[in-house]
């Protein structure tokens, strides 16, 4: 591979081990895993990172509660995580855990130097914390005496605390933020997060007292480092900060960080100040995209509708279920996930829309070519519009992917086929078949290098039905990925053709599994 590919590092937040994943971590990974997959169809040197937050008050209660340690529980909880991102063909690069040494011990080098430059001190907290969301909270923040963020039951804190000045770095954020419309998005996230830093910023406590499960203090072994600060420079110790810089000089800054909205606040505010008092750039985008819900609840465990991604994706695939949750809702908006809408979906744009096609081209190919892939003469005036679309399909979805807009990509995709199956109603190829043989052969080729240029084109989606398109067209996926420049007509004519089972048979819908 050539040295001059562009480095394109991502990440997704870490997650925290006390509780199985859910939809939501799925749909952040996934979306991660989309685009880190289309970039390096671009043909970008992509690092993907996600991974693990397992320190803190939250994982220690619950280690408890369960009557484990907190490493034995955060031990058994990891493989959670990592079996469903294997199952969901996530193609992560790396996976840190927060309790790896290699994570440890340079959160404990950065600590003890910022400690140094006096952006850390030692000062007195007193006031709320959020276990669930491990957060600090004043009493002028308290929203009826609840979290504001998750509204749950806060504790009462007073303890000796290192501070990390936060409020110093303010004006640089906001100047940055203003400086920089990308760094934030979506624009209404920007536009909170830069209310909340002109409103109210104070110094944040970045330690805890006598909390035992977490990074010690270096200079002060009585204390651990806050688990968020701890989880934050997750994005710079996976790269080898500060120690074994290679990686780090080759990827960073991230071009983008992937996370919900409920924690723009740690993204957009506490770590730019980290990273600015380090002297290390920013990241050059922060998405936070919206919350999912299911069949119009919150998810919550308490409500007992936390549906697993391996029980939704055993009943319809893994490729529905990630095309389901990137089409479903544009990126940064809330969505509500019900089984009616999954399965009307499945039906309709996967089984009716590109199903169909791959199966009506290739029935033909083997009716009226005995499956071999047609010679075509050159195409007619009839056919540019296809070839035209085929090819201006790439430059639109160049546009909304790095928009992050996953939803619109689809949409273009699917009108891509959908201007196929017309292709196939107007072109009347049973009708060609008795009357004009060398346009039936335009036609069906046509419709194979449509289907090819598809099979590309929802890869980063769909990387098995991909796949599968491919081998029923009887092309080889290595070669076809490679070249994916604007060309029109890479199908080899009198190659063979290998039609298998129709992609997503019909579902009936049945009523919500267990
Ligand atoms: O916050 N809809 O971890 P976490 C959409 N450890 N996305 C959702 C979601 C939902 N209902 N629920 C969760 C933490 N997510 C910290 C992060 S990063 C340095 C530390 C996704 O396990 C979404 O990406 O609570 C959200 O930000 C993340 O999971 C929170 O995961």
């Amino acid at each position: 591979m050539p040295l001059t590919r562009a480095p394109f590092y991502l990440t997704t937040p870490i997650y925290y081990v006390n509780d199985v994943p859910h939809i939501g971590h799925s749909y952040t990974t996934v979306a991660a895993d989309v685009l880190a997959r289309y970039q390096r169809l671009k043909g970008s040197d992509v690092f993907f990172l996600t991974g693990t937050d397992e320190h803190g008050q939250k994982i220690q209660r619950t280690a408890h509660a369960k009557d484990e340690t907190p490493q034995e529980l955060v031990d058994r909880m990891v493989d959670r995580f990592k079996d469903l991102w294997q199952h969901l063909q996530i193609s992560n690069d790396d996976f840190i855990r927060t309790t790896e040494t290699r994570h440890v011990k340079r959160v404990q080098s950065i600590f003890q130097r910022l400690y140094e430059k006096d952006d850390i001190y030692l000062g007195e907290y007193e006031g709320w914390y959020c276990v669930p969301c491990e957060s600090f909270w004043t009493a002028g923040q308290l929203v009826g005496n609840k979290c504001p963020e998750c509204q749950r039951t806060v504790e009462r804190l007073k303890e000796k605390n290192y501070f990390f000045r936060l409020s110093k770095y303010r004006d640089m954020i906001l100047k940055h933020i203003d400086s920089h419309p990308e760094f934030v998005q979506p624009e209404a996230r920007r536009n909170e997060l830069w209310n909340r830093l002109r409103a109210d910023v104070e110094d944040i406590s970045v330690s805890r007292q006598a909390l035992a499960w977490g990074i010690q203090v270096p200079m002060d072994p009585g204390h651990t480092i806050y688990v968020w600060i701890d989880a934050l420079l997750n994005y710079i110790t996976a790269l080898g900060y500060d120690d074994e810089m290679e990686r780090f000089k080759r990827y960073w800054p991230a071009r983008v960080h992937l996370i919900g909205k409920e924690i723009l606040w740690f993204h957009g505010a506490v770590w730019p100040a980290v990273l600015m008092a380090l002297d290390v750039p920013l990241p050059q985008r922060i998405f936070a995209h919206g919350w999912w819900t299911i069949e119009g609840q919150k998810i919550s465990k308490s409500l007992g509708n936390v549906i697993d991604p391996l029980r939704i994706t055993e009943l319809y695939g893994v490729d529905a279920y990630r095309y389901f949750i990137l089409k479903e809702v544009p990126f940064g908006l809330d969505g509500n996930f019900s089984y009616s809408a999954l399965v009307n979906r499945i039906n309709s744009d996967l089984g009716n829309d590109l199903g169909n096609l791959l199966l009506r081209t290739l029935t033909m190919i083997e009716k009226y070519f005995g499956g071999l892939i047609p010679s075509p003469q050159g195409p007619g005036d009839e056919d540019k519009t296809l070839i035209q679309e085929a090819l201006d399909l790439e430059t639109k979805i160049e546009k909304e992917m790095e928009a992050f807009q996953f939803s619109h990509v689809l949409e273009a995709i699917w009108g891509f086929i959908n201007l196929s199956n017309r292709y196939i109603e107007e072109s009347k190829p049973w009708v060609l078949a008795k009357e004009d043989r060398p346009k039936l052969s335009i036609k069906l080729y046509n419709l194979a290098e449509a289907l090819r240029l598809i099979s590309i084109y929802i890869f980063p989606f769909m990387p098995q039905t991909s796949q599968e398109i491919q081998s029923q067209l009887g092309i080889s996926p290595e070669d076809t990925l490679q070249k994916r420049e604007r060309i029109w007509g890479m199908v080899k004519p009198s190659s063979r053709i290998n039609k298998g089972k129709p992609l997503f048979p019909r579902i009936e819908m049945s009523p919500q599994p267990a």
